[in-house]
């Protein structure tokens, strides 16, 4: 069954969204280059990846459902940031946003009776589930760290392990 207006809208704008949240790691990436932090900028840039990777997920299932993908214009990112801390909290932040807005989505299919989308979408509500425990976690390491910058150096570290995207 062809995707209702409703619904194609709203995945429309969460194409949007994840290419939004791509864009600000990408910034976060790039301002970790700046920083003596090369594991924090690895680790953003593969969480950039990721967030593309979500966006062509909803590309990839309006095309599959008849609907019209619209891109529209990228928020510029936040590009400089104080600390660390900072930008993972702002990270925090985003994910929690995200949740809502596939929550959101969720809603609307929930109206439209669209029953494909409401499956569509449980993988991305446990994705969610993994972004915000990460992010959380990267936030809670750095406030410990507080401006030691051994254990800075060592939470820098261990980002650069990430290989998964
Ligand atoms: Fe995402
Ligand atoms: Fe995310």
């Amino acid at each position: 069954m062809k995707i209702s207006d409703e619904v194609a809208a709203a995945i429309n704008t969460q194409i949007n969204n994840e290419l939004t949240s791509s864009y600000l790691y990408l910034a976060m990436s790039a301002w970790f280059e700046t920083q003596p932090y090369p594991g924090f900028a690895k680790w953003m840039l593969k969480q950039s990846e990721e967030e593309r990777m979500h966006a062509m997920k909803f590309f990839n299932y309006l095309n599959d459902r008849g609907g019209v993908v619209k891109l529209e214009a990228i928020k510029e990112p936040k590009a400089k940031y104080s600390k660390p801390l900072e930008a993972f909290q702002l990270a925090l932040e985003s994910e929690i946003k995200t949740t809502k807005q596939i929550h959101h989505i969720y809603e609307v299919a929930d109206t439209a009776k669209d029953y494909e989308t409401r499956h569509f979408l449980s993988w991305f509500l446990q994705e969610q589930v993994e972004e915000e425990k990460t992010a959380s976690d990267w936030v809670q390491k750095l406030e410990l760290a507080g401006e030691h910058v051994n254990a800075l150096f060592n939470l820098d570290h261990d980002a650069n392990t990430r290989e998964d995207i």
